[in-house]
């Protein structure tokens, strides 16, 4: 049974040989060494595809830049391109009788040198370049930040400092930043209670308790209490907000509770027009919880020109973030208009500024569950 394969194994290495010889006769020596019988690297693979042979998988792998290396399966004449070496990641080159794996494709851009391939970190970069890595400017894909940074690798140290950089998420100026390898750490300073991230002031840390009659407190105190972000000491006192997640606007808004027909399920009976509505407005109770996002019907909500939200509620971390609002008449988007939309952890608030002045009526910003 093991013999076949590793026949046609045998047969891709040469044909790999033979190909590499037309690309270039001077790297004939080392390309053998490259493919590896019975080994594949795995959870890298960006790319599959059919070819009858190896070489489809070398011409397509030099061709990608964010190719490092390949596994072709050898009785389905299948390639997987994948985007880091086995040195990158020895943790996850492993035996598998039905592949062989090919390194060190020729064109191979080191890792992290370009954005399409960031790498995981500075270390990552050292094991996959080995002695050619070089201390410098590197594409780096911050996971916990979710976004990729342009940052300085010292080699020789094996490590990007993310607190001297800036790029670390601990609280400004209330917490200390300290480098770890691959990672750092955050800690309040004394005197402030917190993760790290966000850190509050021992006396600061007593939010207002249920039965007080101001509304915005309790607002407070119900956007503290469901977002998530809290826990209670053992005074039974809330004493963790993520505050950078807070904003005003989540405290100060209109609660839109009982227009009738402003739901997009309601066939409009008498049209009215939102040209007054300005300024952050939530919907809740009878009318639902949010604008609808994807297309609503004309003459609905009450109106003949349907105002939907075109794109999709943002999460608590974007922030602030601004939407088209399209109204559906003669199509889905006859007028549009932006509008701000925050997510407050655990519902929608928008910024209202009206409607279109070239066409202020009728048209209505609809809500729905
Ligand atoms: C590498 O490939 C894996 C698996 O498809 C993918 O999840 C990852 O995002 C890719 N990384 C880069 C830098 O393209
Ligand atoms: C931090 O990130 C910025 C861009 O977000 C980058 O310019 C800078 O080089 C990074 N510094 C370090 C030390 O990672
Ligand atoms: C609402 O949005 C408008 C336009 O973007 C802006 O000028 C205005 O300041 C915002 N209102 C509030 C209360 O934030």
């Amino acid at each position: 049974m093991l013999t076949i394969p590793f026949q046609k194994a045998k047969l891709a290495v040469v044909l790999l040989v033979l190909s590499n010889v037309r690309y270039s006769a001077t790297s004939y020596c080392t390309q053998t060494e490259n493919s590896i019988t019975s080994m594949m690297l795995r959870q890298y693979v960006f790319k599959t595809f059919h070819a009858p042979t190896s070489l489809g998988c070398l011409v397509a792998c030099e061709e990608d830049v964010r190719c490092q290396s390949f596994n072709y399966i050898i009785n389905q004449d299948i390639c997987e391109l994948n985007n880091r070496t086995k040195e990158a990641r020895p943790e996850h080159f492993i035996f598998d009788v039905n592949r062989y794996y090919y390194g060190m494709v020729r064109k191979r851009v080191p890792l992290g040198s370009i954005s399409e391939l960031p790498a995981k970190s500075c270390r990552e970069i050292k094991a996959s370049e080995g002695q050619h890595a070089v201390s410098g400017s590197y594409w780096i894909e911050l996971i916990h930040l979710g976004k990729v940074i342009y940052a300085e690798c010292d080699m020789d140290a094996e490590d990007t400092d993310e607190c001297s950089g800036g790029n670390h998420t601990c609280d400004r100026d209330r917490a200390t930043c300290t480098n770890t390898i691959g990672s750092y750490k955050c800690a309040c300073k004394y005197g402030y209670d917190g993760d790290g991230e966000t850190c509050i002031m021992h006396c600061a840390r007593r939010l207002p308790q249920p039965g007080q009659n101001d509304m915005w407190k309790n607002r407070l105190l119900k956007i503290v209490q469901q977002s998530g972000f809290t826990r209670k000491n053992h005074h039974g006192l809330l004493i963790k907000v993520r505050l950078s997640f807070f904003s005003l606007e989540c405290l100060n808004y209109q609660a839109i509770t009982t227009q009738s027909g402003r739901k997009n399920t309601y066939v409009t009976i008498t049209a009215i027009c939102d040209d007054h509505l300005f300024g952050w407005h939530r919907f809740e109770a009878a009318t639902g919880n949010k604008m609808p996002t994807s297309c609503v019907p004309s003459d609905r909500c009450n109106t003949h020109a349907t105002g939907w939200l075109n794109g999709d509620h943002p999460t608590v971390a974007e922030g602030l973030v601004t939407r088209q609002v399209c109204f559906s008449y003669y199509d889905c988007c006859s007028w549009s208009i932006n509008i701000q939309v925050r997510n407050c952890g655990d519902f929608f608030i928008d910024n209202f500024t009206g409607t279109t002045p070239e066409h202020p009526c009728h048209l209505r910003y609809c809500s729905t569950d």
